[in-house]
């Protein structure tokens, strides 16, 4: 089947990231946040001054990232209820789709529960195309059809261009995947949600003999599209001596959410060390991590001081290997945070990593007493 053909009978076969919205309590802080410490540039603005009444949103962009950092301007929206509720988090997965009529009724086919049918948004640059269902906790996938629309973003949007001149650029491009965490037992339905709704299939489980340390443990499956573009890991809390992180997750976040997105980089030691230098806290790693990293992954490309150094994390598969860090959370509660990752031929969401990380996690999670 060619491709245009593929495309018209399953128009989720061929999609990509569009666009992270965050809901935040402050937009204008978060935005010189994402910016003076990630490195992102600000692109374009909607608020009062461009005629939306009760929220600002600021995007955000580096390479092919997108973020939408939205706050409400009143006490008891939709955007501030779910502040109120959840903190700082993300709420919209946006999915770039050809056709979001279709899209949109392949969805609600497969039993997505719809939150905004198709919409046209216009303005004097053309017609962009919005639907929204529901996915899990109070998060969202909108199907966005650009259409060739030709403004900055979308309609309602300014160009408002600003950079914060001292941030050193990290290089950080597209989102690999965009992991949930989900309650107790969850992990199913919603990997069966992302069969039916998307049509993805399932890249590789995990179970808790994988991702256990001594303490804590949870189950994981990574759903994906056909071209592997979009990849949705979905993760449960499971049984362990002590309090699983998915669960710490679960608590502070008040319900199901994105855990962490993970952002590709072609050199992650270039962009830690830009990371670094702008204030990014990261995960530390205990230091026999580096001890036995050479004998479990062979001869890599990367120095092995320059690793040990910034505690960057390695993995293989039959494919090649993978570098990977993950942030500290984002924001007060310790819900969302980043991973950078560094594939060079592997598949691998980092396996043979967890327990050297959940041990990491864990001395994080003593501290704030919830372990
Ligand atoms: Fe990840």
């Amino acid at each position: 089947m060619s491709t245009a053909t593929e495309a018209r009978s399953n128009p989720l076969a061929q999609i990509d990231w569009d666009y992270i919205e965050f809901y935040v309590g402050n937009a204008k802080q978060a935005a010189h946040y994402y910016m003076s410490a990630f490195g992102f540039d600000q692109i374009a603005y909607a608020g009062p001054e461009t005629g939306v009444r009760d929220r600002v949103s600021y995007l955000l962009a580096q390479n092919k990232l997108r973020f939408v950092l939205t706050a409400s301007l009143v006490p008891d929206d939709d955007v501030a209820r779910h502040v109120a509720l959840h903190g700082d988090g993300v709420k919209d997965i946006a999915i770039l789709v050809e056709d979001a009529d279709t899209a949109f009724e392949m969805a609600v086919r497969g039993g997505a529960r719809v939150l905004q049918r198709p919409t046209a948004f216009e303005d004097d640059n053309g017609r962009l195309i919005r639907a929204t269902i529901a996915t899990y906790g109070d998060t969202v996938h909108s199907f966005i059809q650009r259409d060739g629309y030709a403004g900055i973003f979308a309609p309602g949007f300014v160009e408002a261009r600003k950079s914060v001149p001292t941030a050193k650029k990290p290089g950080l491009s597209f989102i690999d995947h965009c992991v949930g965490n989900v309650g107790w037992g969850e992990m199913d339905v919603w990997g069966d949600f992302y069969g039916r709704v998307f049509g993805f299939s399932q890249l590789v489980s995990f179970d808790d003999k994988d991702i256990s340390t001594e303490y804590t443990a949870l189950r994981s499956k990574v759903m994906t599209d056909p071209r592997h573009l979009v990849k949705f890991p979905i993760n449960e809390p499971a049984q362990g001596k002590k309090k699983s992180q998915i669960e710490e997750y679960l608590d502070f976040y008040r319900g199901a959410g994105v855990q962490h997105m993970a952002i590709r980089t072609d050199d992650i030691a270039a962009t830690v060390r830009a990371l670094k230098h702008n204030g990014v806290e990261f995960l530390d790693t205990p230091d026999s991590y580096y001890d036995a990293l050479e004998e479990r992954i062979g001869k890599i490309d990367e120095a092995m001081e320059t690793l040990r150094e910034l505690r960057i994390l390695v993995d293989r598969d039959d494919m090649g290997y993978m570098l990977q860090i993950f942030t500290k959370p984002l924001q007060d509660r310790p819900t969302l945070f980043f991973e950078i990752i560094q594939r060079k031929g592997s598949l691998s969401f980092g396996k043979g990593n967890f327990k050297a990380l959940f041990v990491s996690i864990e001395r994080e999670q003593e501290k704030r007493g919830t372990l």
